[in-house]
């Protein structure tokens, strides 16, 4: 049994030499030492011995299976500098290549837009309030004095959810939602997206932008519209533009008009830009209509308003040339990038 034990010691050395992972020395550490380990085996089989010899074996069995775990730590210690080392290999990180460059964003050109016209506003004092662009028929329609049979009202021409509720066609609610809530003076702009059943083409898109504005104070007047929209068009388009206003029809207004700029590009002369005409519609207008004043139950003896909404897209085709609206919302980098 004495040349047994040299034996395994023997093996157990040359394994140990030739393994060269740790998984190897853990297998060879089963083999020998395991549950039935060639060593384990051997020390159970002592019980056939006489207590002499199996004392004597006994201890040459220690003395073996302490020279086996010191070889095996020591195995395992080596095996695991060399883990380390070749891990250090792998992972190495070259501080000196260089990065991975990533871009720098740009704001859409509606965004740019919407964010000019809003900078104007704020300088004159006016905060921005917000909406919801899922809106209810009343808020949209009946609160903004619309009759029952406007065409905008037609099925075919706004997008509704059910009966009560729609997709806004118009910022125009954003004032309704101001007079229920807040009291004189009132000064707000609503920038915000609306929604019309219409088909794409190079002009039209089924959603687009508005910015809508609403003043209610007392002595308010038609030269208050007059000259903060006059004021507006000179900080949007150029201090040498002039403005124009023209009579037009809106139920939430009343005198209702439109405000037409001259053209900033071609100083009023006539270009493709205005059709020839030297002049531009920017938005429409009016002095608020006091059956949307009483909405909000807001005295009309006491108090007078102006409101205003314009269409942003066609402020940004003009400002940039833009040829066709489609091309502001198919996201197209090489597109957007152009307005760093
Ligand atoms: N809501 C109108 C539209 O979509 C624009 C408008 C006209 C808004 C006159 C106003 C206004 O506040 O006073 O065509």
């Amino acid at each position: 049994m004495q040349n047994q034990l040299m034996k395994i010691l023997q093996e157990a050395k040359e394994q140990l030499q030739n393994a060269s992972t740790i998984i190897e020395t853990e297998e060879i550490r089963v083999k020998l030492l395991g549950k039935k380990g060639q060593l384990t085996e051997i020390l159970r089989s002592m019980g056939s011995l006489n207590p002499e010899e199996r004392k004597e074996f006994g201890k040459a069995a220690n003395s073996v299976r302490a020279e086996i775990e010191a070889l095996l730590e020591e195995k395992f210690a080596s095996m695991k500098e060399l883990q380390k080392a070749d891990q250090f290999i792998k992972e190495k990180i070259d501080v000196t290549e260089p990065g991975v460059k990533s871009e720098l964003g740009v704001k859409h050109p509606i965004t740019i837009t919407i964010e000019e016209i809003s900078r104007i506003f704020m300088r004159m004092g006016f905060s921005i309030a917000e909406g919801p662009e899922v809106e209810t028929v009343f808020n949209n329609f009946d609160a903004l004095n619309s009759p029952q049979n406007h065409p905008s009202r037609d099925m075919s021409d706004t997008f509704y959810i059910t009966e009560n509720i729609l997709l806004r066609t118009q910022t125009s609610p954003v004032q309704a939602r101001t007079l229920m809530k807040e009291e004189p003076p009132i000064k707000i702009i609503s920038p915000g997206r609306c929604f019309r059943v219409d088909t794409p083409d190079a002009t039209h898109s089924p959603m687009f932008h508005q910015v809508e504005g609403l003043l209610v104070d007392e002595g308010i007047t038609m030269a208050d519209l007059k000259g903060t929209l006059n004021s507006f068009a000179k900080q949007l388009f150029g201090s040498k533009v002039k403005t124009k206003f023209r009579p037009h029809y809106f139920p939430f207004t009343e005198p209702s008009g439109e405000m037409d700029v001259s053209c900033f590009k071609c100083g009023g002369v006539g270009c493709r830009f205005c059709k020839g005409s030297g002049w531009i519609e920017i938005l429409g207008c009016g002095m608020v209509h006091p059956n949307v004043l009483k909405v909000g139950h807001i005295d009309t003896e006491k108090y007078t308003g102006f409101a205003f909404g314009m269409g942003v897209e066609r402020i940004a085709l003009l400002k940039y040339e833009i040829e066709d609206i489609r091309l502001l919302y198919e996201n197209d980098m090489r597109f957007i990038q152009q307005f760093k």
